[in-house]
Formats: structure tokens, C-alpha cells, sequence
């Protein structure tokens, strides 16, 4: 088979790495892929959201199916480009990607189906937001932009001016453009937080073993929000009881819910949850496999990824095999200082081989590049340095030692992944 991938961040070099060890994968492409991805794929100088281009590219190279893993072509509709030319493609389409593009539709959707999530309201303008928070008197307020906002979208007001200048820089200065034009507001709930991600082929859904994501950037869960700093895998929290609560009123009913509407979801759905007194509700939707999710989650696959993304493409995910080995993942991810915020490119990076790789870990390639033999930065999140081991214990004790053994300028990383 020959595949293309879309996407150049770590997530996407574990799904590459995932796939290629399935002998009935000859070529992998990746557009626009990394320098770490370099090594173990083709990467093709085409943007993620080249909807024409990849289009084009797969039909010329006879792409057996197109992988389409960010947010953004996705809720672009590239998997319907895709399909109405004839091509194969894993992900939903743009009506499905909603659930993660539109919080407004996914709190809707969770209300109409009576899937547990936070109590809310949507507001299309700045002061009957305000006032409704006033109104509510429940600090601190959590304000969300209603579109796709790099993950930046949710505030956490503990008080007016927090709430005000929330709302001014996302309805007024349009921080986000049109992603902000609603805001949902909604309840804040307390709780340990946990990552499903799933397979679901419009029918059947498969969860996937569960993580645990770090979005703060520096230790003790302090300082601001960021694609994720490190993951851990299974969620000590996450209990089979849990679970099964789980399946039972969120995953079946989600997938359900978005075929009754029309918009029968294929590919990966990913479950933020938060495990409150009150149950397990759902934090957010995300249409995709999630980064740093995937780089702990999928390490851990028994069962050839192929076979599951054909299943999930041909409609026949009931009858999928899936198996999962019975150990821990960690994954720390080394960050460019300054992330979230701006931060240097162009940094030599030492430690790795020419593959980007050190012996007994496996590092995934966020934002390098590469040249003659060496790997630079080129990103907030530079790379995903993660090991298995019979214990979490274990595999953050492999995943920490190789990140000692890797160097560049100003690298930040958290030393507390999976300390909680
Ligand atoms: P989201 O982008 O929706 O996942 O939100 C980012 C982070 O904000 C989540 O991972 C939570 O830590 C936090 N968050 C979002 N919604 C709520 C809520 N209703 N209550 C408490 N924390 C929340
Ligand atoms: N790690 C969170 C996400 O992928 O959205």
C-alpha cells in the first residue's frame, strides 16, 4: 500500500512509525511532514490545508489512502475533496469534524442526547455574555470560543475583569477571528481529566487505552495553556468501572447521536472528560487523534494500525481484532524556550542519530528540521521523547533519561510528567 499522511508534528510521526511496521505498507508520504519524519517517510513540500494539492498529488501517485490527521483540513473538508475524487481517506468529514470545530454544536448535540457535560449558554455578543456571568455569581467562569482557536479558545475567569477582557479580546478583537464571533459559557467543573481516544466507523466505536494529557506549561499544572507537554498511558484514574460508565453514557451514545443527526463520524474521536463527583462528563470533543495522546497510546497497539484504519474506512470496525499490551507509556515532550510564547528556530539539537533517534526510546519529531546529518529546531514543541515499560515507574524513569541525553539551546521541558 502506499499512504499519505497529512500533518508534521509528533502525533503524526507515531501514526507513520505505527503503520510502517505492517509489512503490506510500502511507501508512506507525509505533506508536509519534519526533519524527524524525513527519516522514516517521504515528505512532500505540500501544507496541511493544500486541500487542491493533495488532492492532486494523490491521484497522480496513485495514493491508496489518504490519513488526515490536524483539525484544521478536517473541518476544511478535506476528506470530502477526497472521497468525491475517488481516493480512500481516514477522518471524518467537515459535517462530522464539527464536534471539535463548533463547541457550540457539541454542547448542543450533548444537551439534545442527554450526554453529561457542563451546563452552559451561548452568547453572540459581548454584554448579555457578561451579564449572564454576573447573573450566575459561580466563580471562576469558563468562556469558550466557539471555533478552532490552536487550542488558546478557553478562558478560566475568576472574576469580572478576567471575564470582561475574555470576552472584549475574543468578540471584539476577534484574537481568533471568526472563531470567537459565539462564546459558550459554561460551568466549571473540578476533577482528574482523562484522554479516550477512539475508533469509530459511524457504528461502532472502539475505545482506545486511555491517557492522561499535561497542557500547563511548567510544573505543578502552573503557568499558561499549550498543545500538551507530556502524556502518560494507561490513566491511573481512569478505573475499568469508570469505563464502562464511560462507554455506556458518552461513547455510544456520542457516535449514536452524530448518526442520527447525519453525520455518521469515521475515524478517531477523542474524549476530554473529567472524572467530577458527580460522574464522568465530556470537556471536549476533539475530531482526530490528539498530540501528545497518541505518541503514548499507540505504542502500546498490538494489532497492526493498518488493519484498524481499513476497518474503520470500509465500515467494518465490528468485526476488528484489537489488541493492547498490558504496560505503561510515557512521553516528555522537550519544548524551544519561550513555548508558548515565541521562541528561537534554527537550534542544533545533539544527542540523537542520524535516524533522530537514541538507543532504548523513541523519540518523536515535533518541530525539527534536517540537514546533512543534523536535526534543528523548528517548532514550539521540538520533540516527544516516550518509553513503555512493565510500570509507568518505569517507562517515565527510560523516557527522562533519554531526554537527559538530548541538548539544545534554552530546551524546556516538565520534570513532574505523570507525578500526579
Ligand atoms: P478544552 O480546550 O475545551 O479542552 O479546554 C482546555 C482546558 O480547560 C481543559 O483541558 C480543562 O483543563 C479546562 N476546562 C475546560 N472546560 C472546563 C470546565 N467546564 N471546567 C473546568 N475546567 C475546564
Ligand atoms: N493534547 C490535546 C489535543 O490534542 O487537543
Amino acid at each position: 500500500m502506499k499512504l499519505l499522511m497529512i500533518g508534521g508534528g509528533g502525533r503524526e510521526h507515531a501514526l507513520i512509525r505505527k503503520l510502517k511496521e505492517s509489512p503490506r505498507v510500502e511507501t508512506i508520504y507525509c505533506a508536509p511532514g519534519n526533519g524527524g519524519i524525513s527519516r522514516d517517510a517521504q515528505c512532500v513540500a505540500i501544507s496541511a490545508m493544500d486541500i487542491d494539492s493533495v488532492v492532486a498529488f494523490s491521484k497522480e501517485n496513485q495514493i491508496d489512502l489518504v490519513f488526515v490527521a490536524p483539525d484544521d483540513p478536517l473541518a476544511a473538508g478535506m476528506v470530502d475533496a477526497l472521497e468525491a475524487a475517488g481516493i480512500r481517506a481516514f477522518g471524518p468529514s467537515k459535517l462530522a469534524a464539527e464536534i471539535e470545530s463548533s463547541k457550540v454544536f457539541s454542547k448542543n448535540l450533548m444537551k439534545k442526547y442527554g450526554i453529561p457535560t457542563a451546563r452552559y449558554e451561548v452568547f453572540d455578543a459581548p454584554e448579555t455574555a457578561l451579564s449572564y456571568i454576573l447573573e450566575q455569581n459561580a466563580w471562576p467562569a469558563v468562556i469558550k470560543a466557539d471555533g478552532l482557536a490552536l487550542g488558546k479558545g478557553v478562558v478560566i475567569a475568576q472574576n469580572e475583569a478576567e471575564a470582561r477582557d475574555a470576552l472584549h479580546s475574543m468578540m471584539e478583537d476577534k484574537i481568533f477571528g471568526e472563531s470567537g464571533s459565539r462564546v459558550v459559557v459554561e460551568e466549571f467543573l473540578t476533577g482528574p481529566e482523562v484522554s479516550v481516544l477512539a475508533f469509530t466507523d459511524g457504528e461502532t466505536v472502539r475505545p482506545m487505552v486511555s491517557s492522561m494529557d499535561h497542557k500547563r506549561a511548567y510544573d505543578g499544572d502552573k503557568g499558561p495553556n499549550t498543545g500538551g507537554m507530556g502524556t502518560i498511558s494507561p490513566n491511573p484514574y481512569y478505573t475499568a468501572e469508570i469505563a464502562k460508565r464511560c462507554m455506556e453514557e458518552i461513547f455510544l451514545p456520542t457516535v449514536r447521536a452524530m448518526q442520527q443527526e447525519g453525520r455518521p463520524f469515521k475515524g478517531c474521536l477523542y474524549f476530554g472528560l473529567m472524572l467530577t463527583p458527580n460522574g464522568p462528563k465530556v470537556i471536549e470533543y476533539n475530531s482526530r487523534f490528539g498530540d501528545p495522546e497518541t505518541q503514548v497510546v499507540l505504542p502500546r497497539l498490538k494489532t497492526p494500525l493498518i488493519e484498524i484504519v481499513e476497518a474503520v474506512v470500509n465500515g467494518t470496525l465490528a468485526q476488528q481484532e484489537i489488541e493492547w499490551e498490558d504496560n505503561a507509556c510515557a512521553c516528555v515532550v522537550m519544548a524551544s524556550g519561550g513555548y508558548p510564547k515565541s521562541y528561537p528556530k534554527g537550534l542544533e539539537i545533539t544527542g540523537l542519530d542520524d535516524n533522530g533517534q537514541i538507543p532504548g526510546v523513541t523519540v518523536y519529531h515535533a518541530g525539527t528540521s534536517y540537514k546533512d546529518g543534523k536535526f534543528f529546531t523548528a517548532g514550539g514543541r521540538v520533540l516527544g521523547v516516550t518509553a513503555c515499560g512493565n510500570t509507568l515507574a518505569a517507562a517515565l524513569q527510560k523516557a527522562y533519561d533519554g531526554v537527559h541525553r538530548i541538548h539544545f539551546e534554552g530546551a524546556h521541558y516538565r520534570k513532574d510528567i505523570g507525578h500526579k
